[in-house]
């Protein structure tokens, strides 16, 4: 097998297989799931998961989360399993949605950043359990980025972020959500949303009683979430996200900052982004009415905005509902500015 740096694995049962023999010999391999690529290592390998932190350039107090191929492996990784979050199992895994759960002795501190519980979630993505089984033993995964740069969705977002720093890249093709899954934590009768995603606050309340962590951290406070406290996306440009009624004045100030000589990129749904001409990029969430389409683009446009070196990228946001109150908390926290609502 050709190893370039690192190796791109196209989705064969071989590239699996290799890509589980690193990860069993302590390596390190970037994988698709259905939100994001994770970077992948073995859960119970201290040497592994350092790897992981440096290759990331990754705070040692933010946690991983495990994955597992089945909810039985659950048993290794966690003490105590309660009815909600048992059923929150049944309902939603495997999909997009991370349990926080106490942990058992055998998961390394160095993957929880240090806490008595560990996130765990079992992938909707054929590789990445197929990759999990064939390793034998769960897999911790951060999204497989440098830490600060917007989560990858392909494998060639993995290549520009981490090549030279990880041993290989399974490539699934551009995954099918786009952004990171819901992170929850339960208590009693109560479920804690600490990141909003694909499985929504909705779909939450048929389970149980929901409540919603604030997405900004005020430092003074312990972050129920640790990777709240640290700055997600910054890109070099000044990114401005639009609501309500202040986004029908979005097309004049792209054209007015395009007249005074800044490059200008626009990330807007089509019928927004048709009154807007004379503009250096422009870029489509798709229709109006399709969050989902919007939530997998967004994370591969903000990179493309910021290779295109742009000074302002002027972004249309939706109401937070459904899947868009995951995408309005990804947007938030990129941007510098919030303009209406
Ligand atoms: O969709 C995803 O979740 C992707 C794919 C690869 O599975 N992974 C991902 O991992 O986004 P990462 O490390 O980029 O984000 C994990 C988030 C962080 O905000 C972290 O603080 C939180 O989950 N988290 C993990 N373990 C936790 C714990 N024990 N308590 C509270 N928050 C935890
Ligand atoms: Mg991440």
């Amino acid at each position: 097998m050709l190893f370039l740096s690192p190796a791109i694995l196209a989705s064969t049962d071989e590239s699996i297989a290799e890509a589980a023999r690193i990860i069993r010999n302590e390596g390190i391999v970037a994988f698709p799931t259905e939100t994001v690529y994770g970077l992948g290592a073995r859960f119970d390998s201290e040497k592994a998961i350092e790897k992981i932190f440096v290759a990331k350039g990754r705070p040692n107090d933010n946690p991983l989360i495990v994955h597992i191929a089945h909810p039985d492996e659950l048993f290794v990784i966690a003490t105590e399993v309660s009815t909600i979050a048992e059923r929150l199992i049944l309902s939603f895994w495997p999909g997009p949605l991370t349990i926080v759960l106490p942990k058992t002795p055998v998961v390394p501190k160095m993957a929880t950043g240090g806490l008595e519980t560990v996130g765990v979630r079992m992938p909707a993505h054929a590789m990445a359990l197929a990759l999990i089984s064939a390793v034998g033993v769960p897999i911790v995964a951060p999204s497989a980025n440098l830490s600060g740069r917007p989560s990858p969705t392909s494998a060639l977002h993995v290549r520009e972020d981490l090549a030279g720093r990880i041993d290989a890249i399974l490539d699934g093709g551009d995954t099918e959500v786009g952004l990171e899954s819901t992170v929850v934590s339960v208590a009693g009768k109560i479920i804690t949303i600490l990141r909003p995603g694909a499985v929504t606050r909705d779909m939450l309340e048929e389970i149980g009683q929901v409540q919603v962590v604030s997405p900004f951290f005020d430092p003074k406070d312990t972050p129920t979430a640790p990777g709240m406290k640290y700055i997600h996306y910054a890109p070099r440009a000044e990114v401005s996200v639009f609501v309500g009624q202040a986004i029908k004045n979005l097309p004049d100030l792209a054209h007015g900052l395009q007249q005074q000589g800044a490059a200008v990129a626009v990330v807007a749904f089509e019928d927004t982004l048709t009154e807007i001409n004379n503009v250096t990029v422009k870029m489509t969430l798709g229709g109006r009415g399709r969050v989902d389409i919007a939530a997998k683009r967004l994370y591969a446009y903000l990179r493309e905005a910021d290779q295109l070196s742009v000074d302002h990228i002027l972004v249309e946001g939706i109401k937070p509902e459904g899947l868009g109150e995951a995408l309005m908390n990804r947007l938030t926290k990129a941007a510098t500015h919030v303009i209406g609502g």
